[in-house]
């Protein structure tokens, strides 16, 4: 029997507290099964997930054409590191490329080491491209960012939660205001070392951000008036979770062919992750075209398990999961109807004073001090109602769903979620 069999919630919690390292606050609730938009906890409870595991669940839970690629490429190979050819890689790179349109792809794991790798891409290029002095290349990132955990990522948060007591800190960052044009053309403007412009779409970690109308477009036309790569972190934002294959709609097939919000924005490097295997496994993606890939030579970046055929197969399964499902359609019809349902609530509510987002990432803002637990005490009544989700900085709470929700299932979360604030209203 195996060792977790018929453990209860409590003893399971018990023995993550005792044995894991407690670099997470979970709410607690714990789960031994999920389908579609649905996760069941070991008492056998079923609850609505509207967290998508940070949406990288967006295909929803254990979908099963990603389960059976993910399954028939585990009986056949699973990986050979790059020291060999495999024959899924080079069919998945070429599915990858031609779905979002860009010359090549550097295939890694997780999220952060993909912004990692887009982040030493773009130091290359601006040492043999672009020709900046050896050592002088600068980054220019957002304030309230969110990129992952490595030493060089944290370098450049301003969280002090993920910064204090894990320094020196990597050198070369030079950020900015969120949402603020004027102060990236000032930074453009300060030094001619710039390599790169790195942003998130909407800052989703920070609390679902979304920047004013025009402010992709007019960063990426500042970036080439000087010769600086965009690079968009579309780890949470991308594959359909906005309503669009990607928050900045580079080139993409998606519901928003006619929108006036956000003109096609092609990055010169985009950063993929979570959704790209829907959650089943470890795969991030780098993409660029060839005048920047190509700085990329043999040693120069790598990882055992990235590009290894089980992740290759499962990728291209959960890409064509979101083209035949039409997810990126579904998020944007669902998304609207959430926040006009929750406006709906807000009108009258005294602790819920706003929900923003995009397609179906959105945060719902709580009446209270950024210190308080109300946001946290809300998901924890969430929960006991039935529906999943987490506070994020401040007093927020993120919904994301998985994107193959219903409209039926949606409303019916909407009035899990009122029903629950009711209980906190003075
Ligand atoms: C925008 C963004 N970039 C990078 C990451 C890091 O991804 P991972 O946790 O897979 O390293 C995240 C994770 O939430 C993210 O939201």
């Amino acid at each position: 029997m195996a060792v977790l069999d018929h453990n209860k919630s409590q003893e399971a919690i018990d023995l993550e507290n005792k044995y894991g390292a407690h670099n997470y606050h979970p709410l607690p609730v714990v789960l031994s099964k999920g389908e579609g938009v649905y996760v069941w906890d070991v008492e056998g409870k079923k609850y609505y997930d509207f967290l998508s595991a940070y949406s990288a669940v967006n295909q929803g839970h254990c979908h099963p054409k990603i389960v059976t690629a993910m399954t028939s490429q585990a009986k056949q190979l699973t990986l050979t590191s790059r020291a060999f050819y495999n024959d899924m890689l080079g069919k998945y790179e070429k599915y990858i490329t031609s779905y979002f349109k860009f010359d090549k792809v550097l295939p890694m794991n997780t999220g952060a080491e993909a912004v990692e790798t887009a982040l030493k891409i773009g130091r290359k290029w601006a040492y043999e491209v672009k020709g900046i002095p050896e050592n002088k290349a600068e980054i220019i990132v957002c304030e309230n960012n969110f990129h992952g955990r490595t030493t060089t990522i944290i370098s450049f948060s301003n969280d002090p939660v993920a910064r204090k007591h894990f320094g020196p800190y990597t050198d070369g960052f030079i950020k900015i205001e969120y949402d603020n044009i004027q102060a990236l053309e000032t930074a453009l403007n300060s030094s001619k070392n710039i390599a790169a412009f790195l942003v998130e779409p909407i800052q989703g970690e920070a609390g679902v951000y979304v920047p004013s109308s025009g402010y992709l477009a007019k960063a990426k036309a500042l970036c080439e008036a000087h010769n600086v790569l965009f690079i968009a972190d579309e780890v949470q934002t991308g594959i359909a979770r906005t309503g669009r294959l990607l928050a900045t709609c580079g080139n993409c097939s998606c519901a928003h062919k006619d929108c006036t919000e956000a003109p096609e924005v092609k990055p010169d490097v985009l950063i993929l992750g979570k959704a790209l295997s829907g959650g089943a496994y470890p795969v991030s993606a780098v993409l660029a075209n060839n005048d920047i890939m190509d700085v990329i030579k043999p040693g120069n970046h790598g990882s055992t398990f990235g590009g290894n055929p089980i992740a290759a197969a499962v990728a291209i399964a959960a890409l064509e999961v979101v083209k035949d499902e039409r997810l990126a359609e579904n998020a944007e019809q669902l998304g609207q109807c959430f926040r006009d349902e929750i406006n709906a609530y807000i009108k009258t509510s005294t602790i819920a004073t706003l929900v923003r987002g995009k397609g179906l990432l959105n945060a719902i803002v709580i009446n209270d001090t950024e210190d308080s637990d109300t946001a946290w005490n809300i998901c924890m009544a969430l929960r006991d109602n039935g529906l999943l989700a987490k506070p994020t900085h401040g007093n927020i709470i993120r919904f994301a769903p998985p994107l193959v929700m219903t409209k039926a299932e949606l409303l019916d979360c909407v009035s899990i979620i009122t029903k629950t604030l009711g209980q906190f209203e003075k």
